[in-house]
């Protein structure tokens, strides 16, 4: 035998010297829940370990984040019954929960990165990401309401805005809103290849957004298909997207791999709720060991080609400085 693959396996010096990909803090998004109320922390059932804040906590949740390094942030907002309605009226509303807790996060913290949402299934009494009509998800008058989303997002202080909605033509038309009114360094993380999952289902209880009838399938990708997230990485590289997001991100590294191969642009993947809870229900039953199960993931996903991860482990990882 010439080659023995083993030789360069034989010490721990000799296995960090060739070890391929790292993991470090600067490539993590950490998600963070947002509700309203004052000193209100309550978990997620399905995700042990996450909560949802209400802003006088997240101002300290995202302080002990950054003192780990980790500087970059997805808020969502988890809104009372009360204020959704069928054109996600709420999302503009200044005084609202979402905005404010942006520009509390950007204004006390400006060295964090805040990505924001661009979606209406937080705001939505149809809980779709788009607007209902007849029974239809229709696409092109979202996209107005998707654009206003992004660019009160914008004036309060966003630095990413990503579009979750899977409508056909938002990131052209979100650049355009944006660049109109002056925001051309804000940047479009497309959640380009966003598929039909049943991984979503723990974050729609943190949210409470669960579709209120049917699915969304007529705008999510078909689990099945791979060469369709081409089309949506093209389109989005065209209307300029800063990133192209392939989500989840478990069972798509094929589609990660993929989209690194075929684009320039950064790619992000999304390790959602579902695959979070599925890795705390087995180490909390004492079947996994959860620091290795956790940081053999998050390699998977950066081994498949993901320049930027988004995941609920971020900080666990580096608090226990697990990497
Ligand atoms: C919806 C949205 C979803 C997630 C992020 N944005 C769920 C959905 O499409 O229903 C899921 C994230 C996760 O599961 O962690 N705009």
């Amino acid at each position: 035998m010439f080659s023995r693959p083993r030789r360069n396996r034989k010490s721990e010096v000799i296995r960090n010297m060739v070890q391929e990909n790292f993991l470090r803090a600067s490539d993590f998004i950490f998600p963070l829940f947002i509700i309203d109320g004052k000193n209100q922390k309550t978990e997620v059932s399905s995700m042990p370990g996450i909560y949802r804040y209400s802003i006088d906590l997240l101002l300290k949740e995202v302080e002990s984040c950054l003192k780990l390094g980790l500087k970059s942030f997805d808020l969502f907002p988890n809104l009372e019954e009360s204020l959704k309605d069928e054109t996600a009226t709420e999302s503009l509303n200044k005084n609202g929960l979402y905005l404010k807790a942006i520009k509390e996060v950007k204004s006390n913290f400006p060295e964090a990165c805040i990505v924001t949402d661009v979606a209406m299934d937080p705001y939505s009494s149809d809980g779709h990401d788009g607007l209902v009509k007849n029974g239809e998800i229709v696409n092109d008058e979202t996209l107005e309401i998707l654009a206003k989303m992004a660019v009160a997002q914008a004036e309060v202080g966003a630095d990413i805005v990503a579009p979750s909605d899977m409508m056909d033509g938002r990131v052209g038309y979100i650049r355009e809103a944006l660049d109109a009114v002056g925001f051309t360094n804000v940047s479009i993380m497309s959640y380009t290849a966003k598929y039909a999952s049943a991984f979503y289902g723990p974050f729609r209880d943190a949210l409470d957004s669960a579709p209120r009838f049917g699915d969304k399938k007529t705008y999510q990708m078909n689990p099945a298909n791979q060469r369709e997230a081409l089309i949506e990485g093209m389109l989005d590289s065209q209307e300029g997207a800063d990133f192209l997001m392939v989500k989840p991100a478990l069972a798509y590294l094929d589609v990660i791999k993929l989209m690194k191969d075929n684009f320039d642009l950064p790619i992000a993947a999304y390790n959602v709720s579902g695959e979070y809870a599925m890795i705390k229900a087995a180490a909390q039953n004492g079947w996994l060991d959860e620091k290795r199960a956790i940081v053999e993931t998050l390699m998977g996903i950066k081994r498949a080609g993901a320049d930027v991860i988004l995941t609920y482990h971020a900080k666990e990882v580096l608090a226990n400085n697990w990497i």
